[in-house]
């Protein structure tokens, strides 16, 4: 798929910008603070309903207005799309795909396909299990929307058995064990099928990358086994769940651990392998969203000469024919004159909220 256009109205530091796409490599560049990684996020929203930096949609909205605007036209399935986002600092956003109203974040999903390379990758595997279990929900939701429903519908039932627990009043504590236990099932039968496509992929994936030097696997962790088995584990932790105050266990803790050559990433991993394990994963996620829309997703690449050395970025850019690129940079040269970039380039300046 590609994007032809996007439009901005009091989005970040853009008052009313039109951008026209290119379908290969498009460069963003310029100085620090002057609006990249802005066109990056409206774009990330229109596939999204959210952009990667912040969950609050009015600090999206240019300091001086009270609305914003963000639209994109796009090619899929040869046929031409678009998108309508408006944002409103006191309201709920308004989404509209291909002109019509949508009133489910799990609706826009599955729209626009899209991948994101960002320096801030490697919180995945080095942060807390929160941003592992992020990077699924993103590939998985925009591929099973259903999933995203799912997983909004199950967050609302923990949230009610937890006020239960902080009220100390759980007469009906069991209907809510059942409840949680069904989504969970759900859930976690998508993150298994999804975590084993992640497996095969970069099983083949890092050795190429590696030289056949490092191998990388990957393993769910769960307290998920069946629903009968759950719905024990959820009745045995209710005694430290009224102490603490909330639901312990569940797939809420849901992890996913990574081994380079055998050995625990997170705590053996040198920063290359780190980098190299990230790409694998990013690859395979463009590989499995190719595979399974049939469309190639679109990539994003913010300021990735900021965290990975050359080769790695060369390497990136061999890997992306046929692709959509949209990269952001300080210095367009540094990417242009990587020999790994065989497509065609457009350039883009930026300046203080201006492409020029
Ligand atoms: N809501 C907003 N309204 C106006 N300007 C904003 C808003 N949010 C961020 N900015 C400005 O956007 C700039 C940062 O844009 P960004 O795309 O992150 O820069 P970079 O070019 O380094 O990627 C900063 O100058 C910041 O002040
Ligand atoms: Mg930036």
């Amino acid at each position: 798929m590609i994007i032809k256009k996007i439009k901005l109205q009091n989005f970040r530091n853009y008052k009313e910008q039109e951008i026209k796409l290119f379908k290969d490599v498009n460069i963003f560049y310029g100085n620090n603070a002057q609006g990249k990684t802005n066109i990056l996020e409206a774009l990330y929203l229109c596939a999204f309903g959210r952009s990667f930096r912040t969950y609050k949609d009015a600090e999206l909205i240019n300091f001086e207005s009270s609305s914003g605007k963000v639209f994109v036209e796009f090619d899929k399935n040869n046929r031409e799309q678009n998108i309508d986002i408006t944002l409103n600092k006191k309201e709920k956003k308004i989404v509209k795909v291909n002109g019509i109203k949508i009133n489910k974040n799990s609706e826009l999903l599955g729209n626009v396909n899209m991948v994101l390379f960002s320096p801030d990758d490697t919180v995945i595997l080095k942060e807390a299990p929160s941003s592992r279990r992020k990077f699924l929900d993103i590939l998985i939701s925009q591929l099973r929307p259903n999933y995203a429903h799912l997983l909004s519908e199950y967050n609302k039932v923990l949230e009610q058995r937890n006020s239960m627990l902080k009220s100390k009043n759980i007469d009906t504590i069991d209907i809510w064990n059942e409840q949680l236990a069904n989504y969970a099932e759900r859930i976690y039968s998508y993150r298994k099928c999804y975590i084993d496509k992640l497996k095969v992929k970069i099983e083949v994936i890092v050795p190429n990358l590696t030289n056949g030097k490092e191998t990388l696997e990957m393993r769910y962790k769960t307290q998920f086994k069946d629903k009968p088995s759950y719905m024990k584990l959820l009745e045995q932790s209710i005694k430290i769940d009224l102490i603490k105050g909330y639901t312990g266990t569940g797939i809420h803790r849901d992890d996913f651990e990574l081994l380079v050559n055998g050995k625990e990433l997170n705590l053996y991993g040198s920063q290359g392998q780190h980098r190299t394990a990230i790409l694998g994963l990013k690859f395979a996620e463009m590989e499995i969203i190719k595979e399974e829309e049939n469309e190639k997703p679109i990539l994003l690449l913010d300021d990735i000469t900021s965290e990975l050395d050359l080769e790695r970025i060369n390497l990136i850019l061999s890997k992306v024919d046929g692709y959509q690129v949209i990269v952001t940079c300080t210095d367009a040269n540094i990417i242009r004159n990587l020999e790994g970039l065989t497509n065609e380039v457009k350039l883009y300046k930026i300046v203080g909220g201006n492409v020029e």
